[in-house]
């Protein structure tokens, strides 16, 4: 009886258009990968400087693993901290001018846990309403009261902060770059919000970091915002092409996050070949200008084409560059019949965005050639024709 409720569950999904179904890669990532059904040119990976499939950080992973070994063989608060998990911090919290950082095996992991770490009952929570996931969940986890501002709306927030009588702490939570959407948050007229109404800021850097600022230091540190006044996730994942998140922030909120973030508290430590990995990624995204310059050329071509092509582009000067289709099912098989020209585009679907906006979620990467680009628009422009019709 209970199987057959889940079989029909399943039905709806699929018949909703709603069903994900998982790609398979048989290479490292890049530009180009080969995949169970051929090769592909990769348009969705968040491995923005092209750092996932270095062969200098594979070597240096190979060489660490008979170093360190392979796993870390507990949560760091029972056996599973090393050297590098310390050295990481503390180069984590140099590189970004603050007390401490804290590091997490994941970047959803960070925001659950860091969230519910540093919020009680008494508290509340500004969260803007385009926020990733992984936030949304840790203030859903969390036992504050949670307030969701409309998307970028300073007037909308101002009034939230304004009205609200709460006598605990005010936690104002946004993405700096949004990561189904690309755009920018106001991080400087936020923070200048916050200051008025005693409210601290929580900034999740997932998109920005290795992107924008000086050394690829983040959105907050391109807006100079004082390293001290915001307290800033960072991940490992996108630019910096590995795995885990950190959180950089002040001794106190590290103390409450390394006591109370379940999420880190309760998982198995990231390995320490891993970290190791992370920390050489960190070096060389510091000193990456010209992969930076390269990326954003980049960016600039793809948008100069898909205007010219009458692309529905969003506005965006971030590697996150969406195409609005709109329709579940179109969006769907947009992405397969690209897929069947050679291109790899995922559709994102409800319940990442909202109804009626699903669209092609395009990233694009400093180790594209204009080559690949050119042949996306192609690709792109040809099967928007056939489905429309
Ligand atoms: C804004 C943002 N925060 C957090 C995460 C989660 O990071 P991770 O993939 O390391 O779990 C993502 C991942 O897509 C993200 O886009």
């Amino acid at each position: 009886m209970s199987l057959s409720v889940l079989a029909q569950r399943a039905l709806d999904l699929s018949s909703n258009g709603l069903e994900r179904r998982l790609r398979t890669l048989t290479s490292p990532v890049g530009p180009v990968v080969r995949t169970t059904d051929g090769p592909k040119l990769l348009f969705c990976s968040n491995d923005y400087l092209g750092l996932a499939g270095d062969p200098a950080l594979a070597r240096l992973f190979a060489e660490k693993a008979l170093e360190l070994g392979c796993g870390a063989a507990g949560s760091r608060l029972v056996c599973g901290n090393t050297a590098s998990h310390d050295a990481l911090e503390a180069e984590l919290a140099a590189f970004l001018g603050t007390e401490a950082a804290v590091i997490f095996p994941s970047g959803y992991q960070a925001n659950l846990g860091a969230i519910g770490a540093l919020t009680e009952t008494q508290d509340v929570i500004f969260s803007d309403e385009l926020c990733h996931a992984s936030i949304i969940d840790g203030c859903r986890l969390s036992r504050a009261k949670v307030r969701v501002f409309p998307h970028r709306d300073l007037a909308a927030l101002e009034r939230a902060l304004a009205e609200s009588t709460e006598k605990g702490l005010r936690l104002v939570v946004t993405d700096a770059v949004f990561s189904m959407d690309g755009d920018v948050a106001p991080v400087r007229d936020i923070q200048s919000l916050c200051e008025r109404y005693g409210a601290v800021l929580y900034v999740d850097e997932a998109h920005s970091l290795g992107i924008v600022g000086p050394r690829g230091a983040g959105l907050c540190a391109a807006q100079s915002l004082p390293p001290e006044a915001v307290l800033r996730i960072g991940t490992f994942g996108k630019a910096l092409g590995l795995c885990g998140a950190f959180l950089a922030c002040g001794n106190d909120a590290a103390r409450l996050v390394r006591s109370r973030g379940r999420s880190q508290m309760y998982s198995t430590a990231a390995p320490p070949l891993l970290i190791e990995a992370v920390r050489a990624a960190l070096r060389i995204s510091s000193l990456a200008d010209e992969r930076r310059a390269a990326l954003h050329g980049n960016i600039a071509k793809w948008r100069e084409l898909a205007h010219q092509a009458s692309l529905p582009i969003l506005a965006s000067d971030t590697p996150i560059q969406p195409v609005l289709i709109g329709d579940e099912k179109t969006t769907m098989e947009v992405s397969a019949q690209l897929w069947q020209r050679g291109v790899f585009v995922q559709g994102i679907r409800p319940p990442t965005v909202p109804a009626g906006t699903s669209r092609l979620r395009i990233t694009i990467t400093a180790a594209h050639h204009a080559e690949h680009i050119e042949r996306l628009v192609t690709a792109l422009s040809a099967v928007l024709l056939l489905t429309s019709r």
